[in-house]
């Protein structure tokens, strides 16, 4: 169950706000799916160009210094959620309850401003990638992000015939945006005209729990080792003549699954030498 943010004219209220931080912008929506999970989206520079699957540096200004009383501003990477073509941008983010950053971003409301540095970067990028035929996602937790606006993005289903996206967390609430996210996709005008009716068809969502009861348990590392996750999807193990992959989650995650994918002949890609994979932290340790 989601609680929506209750807005009556965010529009207005962007329009209204005057950006009083350096590289200000408004937030317009905020969702919050559990009280570790929330959703929002703010209006998006100008000037900002970016390729979906890029992460920026996001914050707000941090506690004035007891002797000059300055706040200078307090940044973290996030993965931008929403694809290039959005007129706004979406981010996905975790509430750390000590967390320097997140403790305050978890109460920001529409109308109130973050800073934003338009500089766009990140290897979770169709470029760092030679063509292929299936696409693979692997996530955990908020590893969700790059891939909510790659799931957007055009391209994806114009380069790839098939595309698996598998959501690794703790708990079912934690698939939620992820799962709405998914099932809008079926009625997002803007794909099924560019890319055609039905084309939400390539897609295959394979979500898992570790931690509470759901249709699918375990660990997706685990669930692939067993062939059990290419049982389930129907499709055979990755090779490196149809499959392409990113990878976005936890550290220890990503070791383990780029150990996996080299066993299976697929070798790391960069935006300078594309290759068959690639690989980005969802959060630092
Ligand atoms: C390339 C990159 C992209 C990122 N994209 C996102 C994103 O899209 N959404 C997002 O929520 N975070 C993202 N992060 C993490 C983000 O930069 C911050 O760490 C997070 O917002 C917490 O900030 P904080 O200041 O509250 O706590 P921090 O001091 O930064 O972190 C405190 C502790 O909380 C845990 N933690 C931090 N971030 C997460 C997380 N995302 N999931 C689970 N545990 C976490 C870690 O154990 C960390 O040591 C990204 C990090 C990197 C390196
Ligand atoms: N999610 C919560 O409810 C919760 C609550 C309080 C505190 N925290 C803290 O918040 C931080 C992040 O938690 P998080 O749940 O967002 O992220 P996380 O601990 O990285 O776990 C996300 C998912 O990834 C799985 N995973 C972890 N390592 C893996 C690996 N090597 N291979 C495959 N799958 C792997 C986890 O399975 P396993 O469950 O099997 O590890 C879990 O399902 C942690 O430091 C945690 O202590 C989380």
């Amino acid at each position: 169950m989601t609680e929506q943010t209750p807005v009556t004219d965010i529009q207005a209220a962007a329009v209204k706000a005057t950006p009083t931080l350096p590289d200000a912008q408004t937030v317009t929506d905020v969702t919050h799916y559990t009280d570790r999970l929330f959703s929002f989206r703010c209006t998006r520079p100008a000037s900002l160009r970016f390729r979906s699957g890029e992460f920026v540096m996001i914050g707000l200004l941090g506690d004035p210094d007891p002797k000059t009383g300055k706040q200078k501003p307090l940044l973290r990477a996030y993965s931008i959620a929403s694809p290039s073509w959005d007129e706004e941008l979406e981010f996905y983010s975790i509430k750390v309850p000590d967390g320097p950053l997140t403790s305050r971003l978890q109460h920001i409301q529409p109308g109130e401003q973050i800073i934003l540095r338009p500089k766009p970067v990140g290897t979770l990028v169709h470029d760092a990638l030679l063509p292929g035929k299936r696409l693979w996602f692997f996530a955990t937790g908020t590893g969700f992000a790059p891939f909510a606006s790659l799931l957007r993005e055009p391209q994806t289903y114009e380069d790839y015939d098939e595309i698996i996206i598998t959501h690794t967390c703790r708990e079912v609430g934690e698939l939620t945006y992820g799962r709405d996210l998914i099932e809008a996709l079926q009625h997002d005008e803007l794909l099924n005209e560019v890319i055609g009716e039905g084309f939400w068809k390539k897609i295959k969502y394979y979500p898992t729990t570790t931690r509470e009861e759901s249709p699918k348990m375990g660990r997706i590392t685990d669930l692939m080792r067993s062939g059990t996750a290419f049982e389930d999807l129907d499709v055979p193990p990755l090779t490196p003549e149809t499959d392409r992959a990113m990878i976005c989650g936890n550290l220890a995650f990503n070791l383990e699954l780029k150990d996996m994918l080299e066993e299976y002949g697929l070798e790391e890609g960069a935006n300078s030498k594309p290759a068959h994979y690639v690989v980005e932290k969802a959060f630092l340790d």
